[in-house]
């Protein structure tokens, strides 16, 4: 394999990727802003590694052009992506990232006309958000051909990491997201509610702005898209009593001291966890004329921390072989909706109509 950049190396998920690299004995390159954080990491796992912040294009450009590909892992990408996305265009060097915010993704969107001119791939969301919902939603699309309505939805006990929790805080204040007549809309969190059949039980869960209300309306051509998560730790009952205060998320103090409380909890899920956890993906397509027209499937994977490991390192060994590949592209846009069971301990569990 060519070469290939891992910036961010330092972060919880960064580092797990960098692991693998190395086990995997891939020419990774390890860089971030910080020194006193990517050395030590550099050393110990015995990988090169570089230095740079995201100030300068030209610094970002002259440290990436030697590499075929970025794996961007420094996040919120809010702050992080368009930097590096643009340099990764000037320096002809096919860009990847593991995020999960809707502005990052329309961001990136917005380059593709110039990514095209340069022969660049513009890859974002190559972890559990989005590449199996991406995937679940095309696999149903392809069942359901005239489909005008999308809903995906997901379900994992799994623990947040620390640079998921800050980015997630970012997006609060901006409300609840879904796409409507091929629009990303705005609306109240907690509010939009749907219960689906996931790993044996009916769960309920709320409407959350996943990256796939923007991604799944690009790469299915759907105008309707909604996301759903059941998350385990939240009992419905108590979605009413929590959204009036859903406002404060706002307030910089507010923000504040949630992110302090974040920064001293644990940095992500431990090995233990990482390796037995799992979770399950549903997506259902339907047409809005004639809900007999419809298609299902449902599929168990990992958890999200290990399953963003694994896609990561699957969509860079794919990118390094593709031809031609350019501009913006979602995971299964670029190498098929059964990407996501070529990983590993992934398989359908269900799909309607048989
Ligand atoms: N798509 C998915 O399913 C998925 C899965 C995992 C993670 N993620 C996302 O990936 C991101 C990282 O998560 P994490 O848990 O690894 O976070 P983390 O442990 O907090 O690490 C964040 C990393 O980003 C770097 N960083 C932050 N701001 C930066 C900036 N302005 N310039 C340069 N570097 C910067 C940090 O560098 P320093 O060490 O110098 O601070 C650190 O290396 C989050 O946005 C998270 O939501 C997504």
């Amino acid at each position: 394999m060519k070469s290939f950049i891992i910036y961010g190396a330092s972060g919880y998920t960064g580092e797990l990727i960098a692991e693998k690299c190395k086990e995997l004995d891939y020419p990774a390159i390890l860089a971030g802003r910080n020194p006193d954080r990517i050395r030590p990491l550099a050393e110990k796992l015995d990988l090169p590694f570089r230095v740079f912040d995201l100030d300068d294009s030209s610094k970002i450009q002259s440290s990436i052009k030697d590499c075929f590909a970025v794996l961007h892992c420094a996040g919120p990408f809010v702050h992080t992506a368009e930097p590096m996305a643009r340099a990764c265009i000037a320096a002809g060097v096919h860009y990847m990232d593991i995020t999960g915010e809707i502005p990052v993704f329309q961001t990136i969107h917005s380059l593709d006309g110039e990514a095209k001119k340069a022969g660049v791939a513009l890859m974002p969301g190559t972890g559990f958000d989005v590449v199996p919902t991406d995937c679940a939603a095309n696999m149903v699309t392809a069942r359901c051909k005239n489909a005008t309505d999308l809903d995906i939805a997901f379900f994992s006990l799994g623990q947040m990491s620390r640079g998921t929790m800050k980015s997630a805080l970012l997006q609060m204040p901006n409300g609840n997201r879904i796409r409507r007549n091929g629009k990303v809309e705005s609306g109240a969190l907690l509010k939009l509610k749907k219960t689906v059949r996931l790993a044996g039980k009916d769960r309920t869960g709320f409407s959350i702005p996943w990256g796939d209300v923007f991604t799944a309306g690009i790469s299915t051509g759907i105008g309707n898209v909604t996301v759903y998560s059941m998350v385990p730790g939240l009992p419905v009952f108590m979605a009413p009593l929590i959204r009036p205060f859903t406002g404060l998320l706002k307030n910089a103090g507010v923000q504040s001291f949630l992110r302090n409380r974040i920064d001293s909890g644990s940095a992500g899920p431990d090995e233990k966890t990482r390796n037995s956890d799992r979770s399950y993906v549903y997506a259902r397509a339907w047409n809005s004329a004639n809900e007999s027209e419809f298609a299902e499937v449902e599929i168990e994977t990992m958890e999200g921390y290990r399953f963003t490991v694994e896609s990561s390192i699957k969509v860079l060994e794919k990118l390094e072989k593709a031809k031609g590949l350019s501009g913006f592209l979602t995971p299964s846009m670029a190498f098929g909706s059964d990407l996501v069971l070529e990983l590993p301990d992934t398989k359908i569990l269900r799909q309607l109509p048989n």
